[in-house]
């Protein structure tokens, strides 16, 4: 059940539930998007301390299509934080004047503690270098609406797994539909911590690791592409020293199968050409193009009785 719940770490939540905001999104898509009075009388607080553009606007936009309202800031400048304002007294506060925080922060944990303090729910819009649950959700619709079904596919992640919230929220996503295997894509410096592995291990998805794309290219269904961190490494001449180390072009694409989907949370670097973007290969733009339905249904069923009436509850 979603109702009045925190959505900050994706793996508190089943198949199950994801099927039920599956449900909900494709409602929110058959009626094309139509505004909705769903969320009338409702204020979202989007509280952004770190650079946004498609999630927080896509939020907005997302309550806005219910018939919510929005408040809030999209950096830390201009807020009291800057005069020393602890980050718990900023969410005390936003706390009373809105139904929901949407919330964007540089620190890792820092969502599991605020939220202790927040009555409100509070949805997570990217942690640190953790977490990003509900790109996953935007992710893993994707893939539903483009291969009706997530099992049974390979999976290839490539890029910075090290640093990227997007990429390792999604294989956290792939292992509550019983995904076994995702082959990880990447020059070995940018492999992911031991704890990670260990901890999807114990989920029962093993990490392949490849550092070439052309030796795993032919047998993927599935290729979630993300950029360099660059704004994660203590030193940018590491960073830099690893520009380019990894990319997709037409010519990587040879030995694809026919059906390869190649999905990117964006914003896009050097990583990803943009003479893939009209082939069939590019899921991407549909994947933004989701966002706002997906994110309609996390708002909804947070905070409406939907998933009971649907259940036939009430
Ligand atoms: C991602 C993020 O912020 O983690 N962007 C997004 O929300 N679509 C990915 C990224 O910045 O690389």
């Amino acid at each position: 059940m979603w109702r009045n719940r925190d959505l900050i770490d994706l793996t508190e939540f089943t198949r199950k539930d994801v099927e039920t905001l599956f449900k909900q999104a494709d409602l929110f898509l058959e009626t094309r998007l139509a505004p909705n009075k769903m969320l009338e009388g409702k204020i979202m607080a989007s509280a952004f301390f770190e650079p946004s553009t498609r999630t927080r606007l896509s939020f907005e936009s997302a309550m806005h299509r219910l018939g919510g309202s929005v408040i809030g800031f999209s950096s830390a400048e201009g807020t009291s934080v800057e005069k020393g304002e602890s980050i718990e007294d900023t969410v005390r506060m936003l706390d009373n004047y809105c139904d929901v925080i949407v919330m964007r922060h540089r620190e890792d944990g820092v969502m599991q503690r605020l939220a202790q303090l927040a009555k409100n729910p509070l949805i997570n819009a990217g942690e640190g270098q953790s977490r990003h649950p509900t790109q996953a959700l935007i992710d893993l619709y994707t893939i539903f609406k483009e291969k009706g079904m997530l099992e049974g596919l390979n999976y290839g992640v490539m890029g910075d797994v090290k640093h990227a919230r997007a990429a390792r929220d999604f294989i956290r996503g792939l292992s509550l539909f019983g995904v076994r295997e995702v082959n990880l894509i990447t020059p070995r410096e940018l492999m992911p911590e031991e704890v990670f592995v260990k901890d999807l291990n114990a989920r029962g998805v093993r990490l392949n690791h490849y550092e070439r794309v052309e030796d795993v290219i032919g047998m993927l269904d599935v290729l979630y592409v993300v950029r360099l961190q660059v704004e994660r490494f203590r030193d940018r001449s590491e960073a830099e020293a690893l520009r380019g180390s990894y990319s997709i072009s037409l010519k990587t694409l040879e030995r694809a199968k026919r059906g390869l989907r190649i999905l990117h949370p964006l914003p896009r670097v050097w990583e990803l050409s943009s003479e893939v973007d009209g082939t069939p290969y590019a899921a991407y733009f549909k994947q933004v193009s989701y966002s706002i339905p997906v994110r309609m249904a996390v708002l909804s069923l947070i905070l409406t009785d939907i998933e009971r009436v649907q259940e036939g509850l009430i």
